[in-house]
């Protein structure tokens, strides 16, 4: 089991580039699969977690060539898909394993899908229900809440459904399952969530109706689409870190090049330009039908914040950094209606209060949220430096290095192989900016 050591060593600076989107790179290789002819899908996400989704695909007999800086897919059409000799391992990834069990739920042979330890404890109900209310055919430990989950292809139908939870997870597996349904399919959720696949869907030809908080779709296209070139944003998750880090430590100023800019995913834009981040948004263009943009990032003093219900979703995967900086602005955070976060790679509720207490922040759990008391003025080194653990989550892992940034003394992080399931060479980055003021 690997770990990290981080020892402070004064502001981040220079240009940096991130992994590709990881959330994007699992659609564009689904949707490249099924189209007819070749996709090259360029800057895509090499982390683990796409790479089981690319896996999961060979497996069922598409081709996939894997450059450096491309994937190239060799679409086989709408029904290429073949049946799988194996279970197919998804890894730690929730949005690949919910996004394939809907895919799967249509097609006219059988499959297993699984994943590693964090996988098979998270909620998989959340897309069978609906699944099988649209027909589909699959068993799972615990009635299906829990992976492995067995799928029968089955025939399906359109369903209307109300999601009770902002989930792009969700809204994507039923619309992957809805190609291949009988009729529309329509799911509305809460509020919006991240909306790539319909993005995507678009980009590639495929009709899809929607609102700000519905989106539907025609089955069973009399016609299919064909191959295309993707070139994927580099990923704001992953910018998130560094754009908290140099927000953080005095004199930082960092650029970060080709970052998507989506209003599904830019709630941590917003909430530290309000906690008084200094954040340019500048080179804005579109790719592949997203936003993107360059990004530069001088250090402020950050002020608290409060996050309520409505700035989840376009926050989701943000929290931990998030809580870094809630732990270190003036004045006390609080977050509000973020159960979701319990049911992510590790509770990541439990674990950054866990996690930012061992380094003499205050933060405190509550029933779906936290309260964080900064600790105020700017200064380097006001967390106590000691050893975390990542709890085997990749955003944990990061984020609590990140704080190491500003601690007194080392913070060895446990348990950072993890990092490679969405940000293979996270630490080479960061030492980049590190060395360049030295
Ligand atoms: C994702 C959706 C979000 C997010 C996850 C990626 C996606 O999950 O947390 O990292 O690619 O659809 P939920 O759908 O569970 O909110």
């Amino acid at each position: 089991m690997s770990s990290l050591t981080i020892t402070p060593a004064g502001p981040l600076k220079g240009t940096i580039a991130v992994p590709g989107d990881k959330s994007i790179t699992h659609r564009a290789i689904i949707l490249s699969a099924l189209a007819e002819g070749d996709s090259v899908i360029s800057s895509y996400c090499r982390g683990e977690d796409c790479l089981n989704t690319m896996r999961a695909l060979q497996a069922m007999g598409i081709q996939i060539e894997e450059r450096p800086e491309q994937l190239r897919v060799r679409g086989k059409g709408f029904w290429g898909l073949a049946e799988p000799a194996q279970p197919l391992d998804c890894g730690n990834s929730g949005t690949g394993i919910r996004l394939l069990t809907g895919l799967l739920a249509g097609q006219d042979f059988f499959a297993i899908l699984t994943g590693d330890e964090s996988i098979r404890r998270r909620p998989m109900g959340r897309v069978v229900k609906p699944l099988r209310d649209m027909g589909a055919t699959i068993a799972g430990r615990k009635g299906g809440e829990l992976a492995p989950l067995a799928i029968t292809g089955s025939r399906l139908r359109g369903l209307a459904y109300t999601s009770p939870v902002a989930s792009a997870q969700v809204k994507s597996s039923l619309l992957l399952a809805g190609l291949y349904a009988e009729g529309t399919t329509r799911v509305s959720e809460p509020r919006k969530s991240r909306d790539h696949t319909e993005r995507l869907f678009r980009y590639f030809g495929i009709p899809v109706q929607g609102d700000a908080s519905s989106v539907s779709i025609q089955g069973r296209p009399s016609v299919g689409w064909t191959g295309k070139p993707v070139v994927v944003p580099g990923d704001l998750s992953a910018a998130a870190f560094f754009i908290v880090g140099a927000s953080l430590v005095p004199d930082s100023d960092v650029t970060i090049t080709s970052v998507g800019i989506n209003q599904t995913r830019t709630g941590i834009l917003d909430i530290l330009t309000e906690m008084g981040a200094n954040i340019q948004i500048f080179n804005r263009r579109e790719e592949a039908g997203e936003p993107v943009a360059d990004l530069r990032i001088r250090s402020a003093q950050l002020r608290a914040v409060q996050i309520g219900a409505e700035r989840i979703p376009q926050t989701i995967d943000e929290f931990p950094i998030l809580c870094v900086a809630a732990s270190l602005a003036e004045g006390t955070t609080t977050i509000t209606d973020a159960g979701e976060l319990r049911v992510k790679e590790s509770d990541r509720i439990a674990t950054m209060a866990a996690e930012l207490k061992k380094m003499g922040a205050s933060a405190e759990e509550t029933k779906n949220g936290l309260i964080i008391q900064g600790l105020g003025k700017r200064k380097t080194r006001q967390l106590r430096g000691t050893t975390c653990t990542s709890y085997g989550d990749h955003r944990i892992a990061m984020a609590m290095a990140m704080a190491g940034l500003m601690a007194e003394g080392q913070t060895r992080i446990q348990d950072t192989d993890c990092i490679e399931t969405s940000f293979p060479g996270f630490e080479s980055k960061l030492l980049e900016l590190l060395t360049k003021n030295n």
